[in-house]
C-alpha cells in the first residue's frame, strides 16, 4: 500500500517565458484554479494524505502560501527544495528522509489528468506489493516524452527518453508509483546528456528487472500537456468545457478531502468562507450543502 506522495513542482518553466519569469509554472491559473491543484487532486484521489512538495528555493514561499500545511484538506504537506532542475528522478533522492524506506507515488506539478477510469488504475498501482507502475497515454507526437513500446502480447518491452524515432505513440505520463527499492536505485543513476537524473532511467531499471507495470490510460481519458501557451489554453478550455457542462469541478482538493472523509462539511464551509465571494467558494458551499442533506 502506497501512503506517501511526492509532488514535483520545480523547474524554470523556460518554455513559457516570459509568463514564468517571475512566477512558477505550477502556480499559473488553469482556468479557475492554480495548476498544482490538478495533480494534487490526483494524489488525493489515490487516497494519499501525506505529501512532500518539492519546489525551487525562490518559489517555495509562494507554494506554502497557497497550500499551507495541508490541514485544511485533512492532509500533511511538507516541503523540500530542488536547488537546480537536475531531473525528475532527483525528487526521489531529495525525498529519502520523507519516504523513510517506504514506496511512493510521484506526480509532476504540471500534469493534468482527467477521466473516470483513472481511479481504478490508481488503486491497482497502489495495491501492487512490489515493482513500479507507469501510466502510458497515446499521443500524436511522442518525441517530446518518454516513450514505451509493447510487444504483440501486451507487456512493455522498451522505454526511451525523447527518442528521435519513436517506436510507438505511447508517452509515459508524469505519474509514477514506486516500491521502496526506488530510493536505492536512484542513488546509482548517472546524469544524462542534458545533465538530469532521468526518470526514464529509473523506469528502465524496473523494466529490466521485470517489475515494471504499465497502465494504459484509454482514449476515454485525457492527459494534457501545459508546456506551451497553446497547451495551456487548450487544457484550460478543456476543463472549462467539462465543468460548465456538468456543473462539477475537476481538480478541486476540497471535494476530494470531503469525499475521502478527511474533512467534514463544517470544515468545507469554513474553507469556502476564507475564499470570499467567488465561483470557487460558491461551489464549495454547494458541496457542503449536499453533504449535509
Ligand atoms: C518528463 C520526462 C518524460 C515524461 C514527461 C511527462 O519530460 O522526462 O519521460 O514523458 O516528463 O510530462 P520533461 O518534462 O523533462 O521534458
Amino acid at each position: 500500500m502506497i501512503r506517501k506522495g511526492i509532488l514535483l513542482a520545480g523547474g524554470t518553466g523556460s518554455r513559457l517565458w516570459p509568463i514564468t519569469r517571475a512566477i512558477s509554472k505550477q502556480l499559473l491559473p488553469l482556468y479557475n484554479k492554480p495548476m498544482v491543484y490538478y495533480p494534487l487532486s490526483v494524489l488525493m484521489s489515490a487516497g494519499i494524505q501525506d505529501v512532500l512538495v518539492i519546489n525551487t528555493p525562490d518559489e517555495q514561499a509562494l507554494f506554502k502560501t497557497l497550500l499551507g500545511d495541508g490541514s485544511q484538506w485533512g492532509m500533511r504537506l511538507v516541503y523540500a527544495v530542488q536547488p537546480r532542475p537536475e531531473g525528475i528522478a532527483q525528487a526521489i533522492v531529495i525525498a529519502a528522509d520523507f519516504l523513510a524506506g517506504e514506496g511512493c507515488c510521484l506526480i509532476l506539478g504540471d500534469n493534468v489528468f482527467y477521466g473516470e477510469g483513472l481511479q481504478g488504475q490508481l488503486q491497482r498501482a497502489e495495491a501492487l506489493p512490489n515493482g513500479a507502475t507507469v501510466f502510458a497515454y497515446r499521443v500524436a507526437e511522442p518525441r517530446a516524452y518518454g516513450v514505451v513500446t509493447f510487444d504483440a502480447s501486451g507487456p512493455a518491452v522498451d522505454i526511451e527518453e525523447k527518442p528521435a524515432h519513436p517506436k510507438s505513440n505511447f508517452a509515459v505520463t508524469g505519474l509514477y508509483f514506486y516500491d521502496c527499492g526506488a530510493t536505492k536505485i536512484v542513488q546509482t543513476i548517472q546524469p544524462s546528456a542534458r545533465g538530469e537524473l532521468e526518470i526514464t532511467t529509473l523506469n528502465q531499471r524496473y523494466l529490466h528487472d521485470g517489475t515494471l507495470h504499465v497502465e494504459v490510460l484509454g482514449r476515454g481519458s485525457a492527459w494534457m500537456d501545459t508546456g506551451t501557451p497553446d497547451d495551456l489554453l487548450g487544457a484550460a478550455n478543456f476543463i472549462h468545457a467539462i465543468e460548465h457542462r456538468q456543473g462539477l469541478m475537476v481538480g478541486c482538493p476540497e471535494e476530494w478531502a470531503l469525499r475521502n472523509g478527511w474533512i467534514n462539511h463544517d470544515q468545507l464551509r469554513s474553507s469556502a468562507d476564507k475564499l470570499g465571494k467567488t465561483t470557487y467558494s460558491a461551489y464549495l458551499r454547494t458541496l457542503a450543502d449536499e453533504a449535509h442533506e
